[in-house]
């Protein structure tokens, strides 16, 4: 069995039922991320975008102190925001070399095609794969300092527990003058985080329940994504923004290509994605569990978003 044939298998055998958000990113997929970004009510881009720009120079400053650095970047997407500190790097004529890795090579493909139009002369090479993988590919290579970077509040998707897993997986490739830059949301009005995860044009429903649409593709399937309904929740408590797809009906389901039968009851639902929101506490707390230190936090005036440096501990 394939991973998504094996992940499909448990995810919905177990109890509750649930689908790794990962597997959202196809290119239907890719494009409603796109439009998701795009929307008013989703201010992570934005925000992120707006640290960027301000603090391009000070980036600069502190990527480049050894002089020259390797800019890795796990789940490069469309390189919008990364665009402001690639084309301030190269303004300022560092030397430096940029490696998107992204699981998506949809993704990764015209991420290349747009960065050869609007930069030319920016060294890059770029890789797809998952993460873990490639980080450990990236362990061995230690010909100059490296920045590994992770924007957009990637490491929501996972929990604390898998959070640590990722970051020292990042920790054991980096060497002791390495640095490690990432994005993280927020705690805030809890209603803000709902309206971000619930839009009223259904983009980010749509956005769920191409699960489903691509599990109907990928393993002969047929699932009827009219009867879920995305549902959101967010905890405050744990700052944990939580999305369901929910069977209006009962409905048993097909999935051919591995012989599975599924059956649901009305109103029983399928987990598809957290999005973990923090504070500077949990994330001293996660870097102290992963062995790494902040050396340097920016935020939004409203410290709605921030994006912190980070190196060994
Ligand atoms: C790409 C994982 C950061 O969780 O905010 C957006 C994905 N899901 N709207 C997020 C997402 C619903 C996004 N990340």
């Amino acid at each position: 069995m394939s991973t998504l044939e094996e992940d499909v298998f448990s995810g919905l055998t177990a109890y509750p039922k649930k689908l790794p958000s990962k597997y959202i990113y196809d290119k239907t997929g890719d494009e409603l991320f796109q439009k998701i970004m795009d929307m008013p009510e989703y201010y992570l881009t934005r925000a992120e975008f707006q640290i960027l720009k301000k603090h391009k120079e000070k980036l600069s400053k502190v990527f480049d102190a050894f002089g020259g650095f390797d800019l890795i970047e796990l789940g490069a997407g469309d390189g919008k925001k990364t665009k402001i500190l690639l084309k301030h790097f190269m303004e300022k004529g560092l030397d430096f070399h940029y490696t998107p890795i992204d699981i998506s090579q949809n993704v990764l493909d015209s991420l290349k095609a747009s960065l050869k139009e609007e930069l030319p002369g920016l060294q890059v090479t770029s890789r797809q794969g998952m993460y873990f993988k490639v980080l450990q590919d990236l362990a061995g290579y230690n010909k100059r300092r490296k920045i590994i970077m992770v924007l957009g509040s990637n490491i929501g998707n996972l929990m604390h527990k898998k959070a640590i897993d990722f970051l020292k997986n990042i920790r054991d490739s980096m060497g002791e003058d390495d640095l490690l830059f990432m994005g993280f949301d927020q705690k805030k009005h809890p209603q803000v985080i709902l309206d971000a995860y619930n839009d009223n044009t259904g983009i980010t429903a749509a956005f769920n329940k191409n699960l489903l649409v691509r599990i109907n593709r990928e393993l002969d399937a047929d699932f009827e994504p009219d009867n879920f309904l995305h549902w959101e929740t967010y905890n405050p408590e744990t700052g944990t923004a939580k999305s369901f797809l929910v069977a209006k009906e009962p409905m048993t389901v097909q999935l051919k290509k591995i012989s599975l039968e599924v059956h649901f009851k009305a109103w029983e639902t399928i987990h598809t994605e957290i999005s973990q929101k923090y504070d500077d506490d949990t994330v001293r707390w996660l870097a102290g569990q992963s062995d790494l230190v902040i050396t340097e936090i920016f935020g939004t005036d409203d410290e709605a978003y921030k994006n912190y440096i980070f190196k060994r501990r």
